[in-house]
């Protein structure tokens, strides 16, 4: 996509002296308000390539209220295009995550809506308002493979699955860039955090992973593939080292795999203060040495970091840097300024916003990403001539249930759970604590007279998001004790969880008569949640990541191999196996989650059960069919998965791999026949050494409802 660029970005490279092409390599942080004019100065030098768009009222890119100042950035840009050196524009970039004003769903829940048409659309739209206040770059997608929920950054990943991963890398990239990224209303897209960070060791941001070459090119690279596939123009390097080497200082993880081996022909941008991070990861003595490491591993901007500017100069004099290397990294960031449109016009254009519109978007993304777990008895929906006592602390909470990547948000925009409630059901029908911080011991009247308690649990997003680790994957012990407590006066029960991770779901779900999982879905989550509650809609979201019964089971994902000795598979049939002191399988599964209907799947069809390699290899592919019937009262969506298994390989295979979802609506009483092609690229693995290979033999394929599904047909490949 970039190629074509190629040429004009090598003529203004003609044109730079060493000091311009390095000053294409800084990228610095807004200014604070008293240092504006020195920054100014920088620009007018021709020593910033870029602006991280600070989110404090202190910068001076920022209004007294905290929103962006277009008039600062049109400066700052005039500046560079009239005055600098070369007059090449500067790129602006924000964490724009889940939302800009209008705040979406976190990734995890988007994930989790399993729409990647909605995703898309909500990105476009996320994008518009960004773009709007000068905006040209945002640090998302953020595709992070994660097994740790304990990991406060899992809230802005796409879970445990490369596909969802390649899928959610795919929407996310084309809703932020669209077809044509120059367009005024797009933004270029940042693939991070490039790679392996979402393998933290026990979950500890920052901290150290092991990844072999098989794990990372089957499991981590997928989606960072489909996110520059998609198009997306810059990528991320992470924090984290792998088997002991620094990403961000790694020839071999950028240099070789991202950019020689996959083609990426964008950028790369360190992560916030990444490089000078590699003399604590105890791989380089001084900033420089970091700085030399960073360039010739192929990190072509410094963010932040203030390292490049200051040492790449004396690096390339001294020879330990070659001109080459830096002559690429500049042709990439102007390939990547000249594909934005920002030579030709450098502008921001503010255009009309229909906020109204982007308002019920973001509501039904939350709609969509919610997952109902647990519903005994049909309790939900709710009937609305009934009394209902409210407990918990995310009764009254506003903005605690929005997400933790949402900085531009408008301060108390969320409405709270009560007050959503309220237009389901009269006030005298929602009975609740007079004191939202009332003792759990305490001998609630009001629920004596209820028929139905509704808990509104969970986690602020505070304690989600980055250097937000814990160990406590569940809610408090105040929220547990609420939960026996709402139990033990007899009454049915119904869990609605405001939380940004899964949770160990065991002594907890137990004592819920019915559980929803509405996630940190943004300004509309207590909306979104009272519409599922209440039948207004079906609820319609899928687990994107295993819930498990203990914290203690963590690591839990369902495409794990199969050691072969019953004992281990335990996240299948043999669930009481693995841990002698009880069972150790799912509570949810990947993929799980109710409905309002019932769905009944028929067989798969194949279309051909034998095929040949090379026909395979020539492009064949083939269809798998399965008739879906909705048996149930409820029009309702359904998310029909495909898994396959490589029962016979040379290296070990998951137990079961996801290959494709399709959400279709089926009308009640209705039969929607749903297919899916698979291919080469489907059906074969990453060896070692990277080489994609597909092997003769069987492959089970499985269709239904989540990753348990035992629904199967089986190809010969010979
Ligand atoms: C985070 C990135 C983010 C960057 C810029 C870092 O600390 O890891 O995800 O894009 O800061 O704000």
């Amino acid at each position: 996509m970039l190629k074509k660029f190629e040429k004009r970005a090598l003529d203004i490279l003609s044109k730079m002296t060493l000091k311009e092409k390095i000053g294409q390599l800084n990228q610095l942080s807004t200014p604070d308000k008293h240092n504006a004019e020195e920054f100014k100065e920088k620009v007018r030098r021709g020593e910033v390539g870029s602006i991280l768009m600070s989110v404090s009222r202190g910068t001076a890119g920022n209004k007294a209220d905290g929103t962006i100042d277009n008039a600062f950035y049109d400066e700052i840009q005039r500046i560079a295009t009239e005055e600098s050196p070369n007059g090449i524009p500067l790129i602006f970039g924000r964490d724009v995550i889940h939302g800009h004003h209008t705040v979406f769903p976190i990734p995890l829940g988007f994930a989790a809506s399993f729409n990647t048409e909605m995703i898309k659309d909500s990105y476009s739209c996320i994008a518009k308002e960004a773009a709007n206040e000068s905006v040209h770059w945002t640090f998302a997608p953020m595709l992070d493979l994660c097994h740790d929920p304990r990991w406060g950054r899992i809230i802005e990943c796409p879970g445990e699955d490369p596909y969802v991963g390649a899928k959610m890398a795919e929407a996310i990239v084309k809703g932020v860039q669209g077809d044509d990224v120059s367009a005024k209303d797009k933004m270029l897209a940042c693939a991070k955090h490039y790679i392996g960070y979402g393998a933290s060791e026990g979950g500890r941001d920052y901290h150290r992973t092991e990844i072999a070459d098989y794990s990372l090119y089957n499991n981590y690279l997928p989606a960072f593939r489909a996110a520059i596939d998609a198009g997306a123009t810059t990528v991320m390097s992470s924090f984290n080292d792998i088997n002991g080497q620094p990403v961000t200082g790694s020839k071999y993880y950028i240099k070789d795999i991202l950019k020689d081996r996959i083609g990426f022909d964008g950028f790369v941008i360190s992560d916030y203060w990444g490089i000078r991070l590699l003399t604590g990861q105890g791989v380089a003595e001084t900033e420089r040495d970091c700085s030399s490491l960073a360039i010739n591993a192929g990190v072509d901007m410094d963010m932040d970091d203030g390292c490049y500017i200051n040492y790449l100069e004396s690096l390339v004099e001294s020879g330990e840097v070659d001109i080459s290397v830096i002559d690429d990294a500049v042709k990439r960031i102007l390939m990547v300024k000249l594909a934005k449109g920002l030579f030709d016009d450098p502008y921001c254009k503010p255009t009309d916003i229909n906020w109204e519109e982007h308002k019920q978007k973001a509501l039904y993304a939350a709609q969509e990403s919610m997952v109902l777990l647990k519903n005994n008895d049909n309790l939900l929906p709710l009937p609305r001539d009934k009394k209902f006592a409210l407990l918990g602390p995310f009764v009254h909470e506003k903005d605690a249930q929005i997400g933790a990547w949402s900085i531009d948000r408008t301060p108390n925009g969320a409405e709270s759970f009560y007050d959503a409630l309220t237009k389901k059901v009269p006030k005298n029908q929602l009975l609740t604590a007079p004191r939202p911080d009332i003792q759990y011991d305490f001998h609630y009247w009001f629920v004596d007279m209820a028929d139905i308690v509704i808990l509104a649990l969970g986690e602020p997003w505070s304690t989600t998001g980055e250097s937000q680790s814990v160990a406590m994957i569940s809610v408090t012990e105040d929220q547990k004790a609420l939960i026996r407590k709402a139990r033990s006066y007899g009454k049915k029960v119904v869990g609605v969880f405001f939380n940004g991770r899964p949770i160990a779901m065991g002594g907890i779900a137990e004592d819920l008569d019915a559980i929803l999982y509405a996630w940190h879905s943004g300004y509309d989550t207590a909306t979104a949640a009272c519409d599922i509650l209440f039948g207004d809609v079906v609820p319609s979201g899928r687990l994107p990541v295993t819930m498990p019964r203990l914290a203690s089971h963590i690591p839990l994902y369902y495409n794990v191999t199969s050691s072969g000795r019953p004992v281990n598979n335990y996240y299948g049939q043999h669930s009481n196996a693995c841990y002698g002191d009880g069972v150790g399988s799912p509570y949810y599964p990947f993929g799980y989650g109710l409905s309002y209907t019932k769905f009944e799947y028929s067989a798969p069809v194949v279309e051909a059960d034998n095929l040949s390699l090379d026909e395979i290899k020539a492009g064949k592919k083939f269809k798998v069919s399965v008739d879906v019937k909705n048996i149930g009262e409820y029009d309702a969506k359904e998310t029909v998965q495909i898994y396959i298994h490589d029962p016979v390989a040379v290296m070990m295979r998951p137990i079961k791999e996801l290959k494709g979802f399709d959400k279709v609506l089926i009308g009640k009483g209705e039969t929607k026949t749903v297919s899916f092609e698979l291919g080469y690229k489907d059906i074969g693995y990453y060896m070692p050494s990277g080489e994609y290979t597909v092997e003769k033999g069987k492959i089970e394929i499985y269709v239904g409802e989540n990753s348990l599904t035992e629904n199967k047909t089986m190809i010969t490949v010979g």
